[in-house]
């Protein structure tokens, strides 16, 4: 799967252009500039695949992504789709614009039928902030199964991140939708790239 391109199909602005319902959905969610998009291009091999930026808000909608070769016919759909998407935590656009991001990344995260699991990124540089801590109540309210994934891990020395993965599992060992297991990933340096891929086929199929 992961051999195969993967192509951009769909932006979406608001729940009412969502796709219908078909393949399982893996998404991208976390804070803004935490490595989303980044994230999603080490996966698939493709530099420039999501758009990246330095800045915050670089990703605005929810992107959808699949692997090439599929008509998306019935009979004919993707066997998953991972869906980037806009960060949250961000305050520097107008108040309105934040607002709209924010209800669409909630509203789809509750309430997505084929939604099979979320990718919670944490920047390991900065932790889990309490916004964080609201997407996971969402998500065990919901019942979402989600995983937490330490981004960047690359920016800081091994026992900061092994001090920070053991600080992070206290934090969700009760948590009922949690994913147990915390991945570190690099992006930039393919840290943790394997296993995430691994984990993403085995939630999809599941
Ligand atoms: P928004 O779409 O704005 O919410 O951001 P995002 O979460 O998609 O982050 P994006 O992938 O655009 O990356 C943000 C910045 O972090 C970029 O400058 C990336 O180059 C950098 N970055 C992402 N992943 C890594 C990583 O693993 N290591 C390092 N050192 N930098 C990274
Ligand atoms: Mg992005």
């Amino acid at each position: 799967l992961f051999a195969r391109p993967w192509i951009f199909i769909r932006g979406v602005p608001a729940m009412k252009f969502l796709p219908p319902e078909g393949p399982p959905e893996v998404a991208f969610a976390g804070r803004s500039n935490v490595g989303k998009s980044s994230l999603i291009n080490a996966l698939v091999g493709q530099k420039g695949l999501a758009r990246t930026s330095n800045t915050p808000g670089r990703t605005q909608e929810l992107n959808y992504f699949v692997p090439e070769g599929y008509s998306g016919e019935a009979g004919d759909l993707p066997p998953m789709a991972l869906v980037d998407m806009p960060g949250y935590g961000f305050a520097k656009a107008p108040k309105a614009q934040v607002e709209a991001w924010t209800r669409l990344i909630f509203d789809y995260l509750r309430g997505r039928v084929t939604l099979k699991r979320v990718y919670l990124l944490i920047d390991a540089r900065h932790g889990v902030k309490k916004i964080d801590e609201e997407v996971m109540d969402l998500l065990d309210k919901a019942a979402v199964s989600y995983q937490l994934v330490l981004t960047k891990s690359d920016k800081i020395k091994q026992a900061a991140l092994a001090k920070l993965l053991e600080e992070t599992r206290r934090k969700i060992g009760k948590r009922p939708a949690a994913f147990p297991e915390i991945l570190a990933t690099s992006a930039e340096k393919g840290r943790g790239i394997d296993d995430l891929r691994a984990a993403i086929v085995l939630a999809a199929s599941a």
